[in-house]
């Protein structure tokens, strides 16, 4: 079999998650996969010329081997990135991501309402209050933001937000219709002329802000994405599910 795969991929370490967005584009689904499994899937991905394994999910920090897959992939030279949404932050986690140098992205929708409302527990307290942990343990650490239809006064609160902890670089990500969110999309989906308005006022707010912030458009309808899943699949994910290739199945490690 011939493999080509990018060099950095989606890592979900789980589809397992503490918390329940209403949009979610890869909502909970099967249980943790053993450490072993998944350092068997990130040495087929190295052998396979990946350089950055990028942990998301479901919800990276919940798996108990986060620090031991961050370190292993270190180890053997690959750069690490983790998406989370920072309900929980392990005390044992903090040096692992400071000793792999791994870059964190954390998810944060708006003020602590809509936040709250957005993720479906009352978790604005916690995923801002670690945040400022990662950022005082000098974690290289940035923000994103899913924005849905009426909530375009969010890009201006988090930018206030951002320039006020210091956060140096804001991602912008336009709702898209996946997992969960493809039955919301009455709700949260944005219309065209929607969709270019919010991407107008982010390439404005982009060079106003110049050099104090790195703010970004992040949007996952642009090109398709290389995901590996819990269980081993390697897919090719677009804008929905209908659009999504399997490429690969991970073969299982006979040791
Ligand atoms: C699937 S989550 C996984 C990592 C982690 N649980 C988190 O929420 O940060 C990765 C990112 O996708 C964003 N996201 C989830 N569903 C989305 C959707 N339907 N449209 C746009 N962004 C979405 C989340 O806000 C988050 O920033
Ligand atoms: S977007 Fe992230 S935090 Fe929200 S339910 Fe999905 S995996 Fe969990």
């Amino acid at each position: 079999m011939s493999v080509k795969l990018p060099p950095a991929i989606c890592f979900r370490v789980t589809r397992s998650c503490n918390a329940r967005c209403g949009f979610c584009l890869a909502p909970p689904a099967g249980v943790h996969q053993p450490a072993e499994a998944l350092m068997h899937r990130l040495d087929w991905l190295l052998s396979h010329g990946v350089k950055s394994i990028h942990f998301c999910g479901g919800e990276p920090t919940i798996h108990p081997s986060l620090p031991q897959l961050l370190a292993y992939a270190h180890a053997r030279g690959a750069k690490t990135k983790i998406t989370t949404n920072a309900i929980t932050l392990p005390d044992a986690l903090l040096p692992f991501l400071r000793a792999t140098g791994t870059q964190v992205k954390v998810s944060l929708h708006g003020d602590r309402e809509h936040h709250n409302t957005i993720v479906g527990i009352e978790a604005f307290d916690h995923t801002t209050g670690n945040l400022r942990r990662l950022i005082a343990a000098g974690v290289s650490t940035s923000v994103q933001t899913t924005v849905i239809a009426g909530g375009t006064w969010v890009v201006e609160w988090m930018i206030d937000f951002c320039l006020e902890h210091r956060v140096r670089r804001l991602s912008i990500l336009p709702f898209i219709p996946r997992g969960n969110g493809f039955g919301r999309q009455s709700e949260y989906g944005l219309r065209q002329s929607q969709r270019r308005e919010l991407h107008e006022l982010v390439t404005t707010k982009r060079r106003a802000l110049s050099s104090r912030l790195d703010l970004r458009w992040l949007d996952f309808t642009a090109r398709p994405v290389h995901v590996v899943e819990p269980d081993g699949k390697v897919v090719l994910e677009g804008a929905t599910e209908t659009g999504d290739t399997l490429l690969y199945r991970i073969p299982a490690s006979d040791r």
